[in-house]
């Protein structure tokens, strides 16, 4: 089965094309970066906008790269929330438009479960992720979300916590901003923190034990007050030494956490996904923890732990496979497809 995923809920407008839920035949990602970087953060004006002026070309770049014609695609899935209403709109009415001229079925999927799924994702026709059933223990780190779910089923989902304050990559951005080193903040402090000393700096480990909860802002005051009390802090070498203690940080609290709701909840499998699963000490000290505690451990390919429509594609056809269709030929059914998209759709509430 061939499925089209498009993804628009935030400032990246992609289309993907997916076969069987695992092989990717293309994915296409084009990023507004630009337009928004001026403004310090994203307009959703801006961003609804440049969907549209994008949304058909990616598709149309997607078709070609994956070598397929529109009457190969035998479903479209596209993400209806949680994300920017406008920028959502223009993914859900553009992908209820190609069900209804192609007359295949529409899929609405939940944009936090198309992290989760994009484990499933290869670009070699290789099924890496034969293990790959739950239950086990999501943990979705990205721009907007830090998560913490049980996945006792496909579509069975408990958020056991998520940050109170801000996410983890907004942390990520919001000091990379501070420090002037440009946006987005996850990749490049990724990159200054391989040259520098983590125990140099003993920031604060927000553990919140009591709770599954997350909490990040403190820890950004902490970077930003030793910045401002340390003024050689801007000079390279100590800037390398800033950017691996910060990160230490962040792979302690999210490690801890997540292997000791595995032990809690009897679990024995990790998956991670968003796009700061793709930093590259929060991948190795995973490795590590979980070779210790016997854990098995998913993560998404780097490309895939970006938005990217490649996971709406999967997790559509995962749900397909379980029937919960909405062909859009029926027009009830259309009316209930729209109500799904919600700028603040919980994975708790997603109905296979
Ligand atoms: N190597 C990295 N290390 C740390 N953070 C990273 C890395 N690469 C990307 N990020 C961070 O990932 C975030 C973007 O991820 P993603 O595209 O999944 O988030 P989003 O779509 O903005 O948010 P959400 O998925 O919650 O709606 C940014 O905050 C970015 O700084
Ligand atoms: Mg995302």
């Amino acid at each position: 089965m061939i499925i089209l995923g498009i993804e628009t809920s935030c400032d990246d407008t992609s289309a993907a094309v997916v076969e069987n839920g695992i092989n990717v035949l293309s994915s296409v990602v084009s990023s507004q970066l630009k337009i928004h970087k001026k403004y310090g953060g994203i307009v959703p004006e801006l961003a609804s906008r440049h969907h549209l002026e994008n949304i058909n070309f990616v598709i149309e770049k997607a078709m070609q790269n994956a070598k397929c014609k529109m009457q190969d695609i035998n479903a479209v899935a596209v993400t209806v929330g949680p994300g920017l209403i406008g920028s959502l709109l223009v993914g859900t009415t553009t992908a209820q438009a190609i069900s209804n001229i192609l007359k295949i079925p529409i899929v609405g999927i939940n944009h936090i479960e198309g992290h989760i799924f994009a484990n499933f994702l290869t670009t070699n026709h290789e099924p890496r992720t034969t293990n790959f059933k739950p239950p086990f223990i999501a943990l979705i780190v990205s721009g907007g979300h830090t998560d913490l779910i049980k996945v006792m089923g496909f579509g069975k989902y408990k958020i056991l916590g998520r940050t109170r304050d801000d996410a983890v990559g907004e942390i990520f951005d919001k000091i990379a901003k501070f420090l002037e080193l440009g946006y987005p903040g996850g990749p490049i402090i990724d990159k200054f923190a391989k040259k520098g000393d983590s125990k140099k700096i003993n920031f604060p480990r927000p553990y919140m034990p009591d709770t599954w909860d997350f909490s990040f802002s403190g820890l950004k005051t902490a970077v930003i007050n030793y910045t401002r009390e340390h003024k050689n802090t801007r000079t390279r070498e100590r800037l390398y030494d800033l950017c691996a203690s910060f990160q230490q940080s962040c792979a302690d609290v999210l490690v801890r956490k997540t292997v000791l709701a595995c032990k809690k909840f009897n679990i024995k499998k990790i998956i991670l996904g968003g796009g700061v699963s793709a930093n590259s000490l929060l991948r190795s000290d995973f490795i590590k923890k979980c070779d210790e505690e016997n854990i098995k451990l998913f993560m998404p390919a780097a490309i895939f732990c970006t938005d990217n429509a490649a996971m709406i594609a999967s997790a559509g056809y995962f749900k397909l496979k379980r029937r919960r269709i909405c062909k859009a030929i029926n027009p009830v059914r259309t009316r209930r497809f729209l109500n799904g998209v919600n700028p603040s759709a919980n994975l708790e509430l997603s109905n296979w």
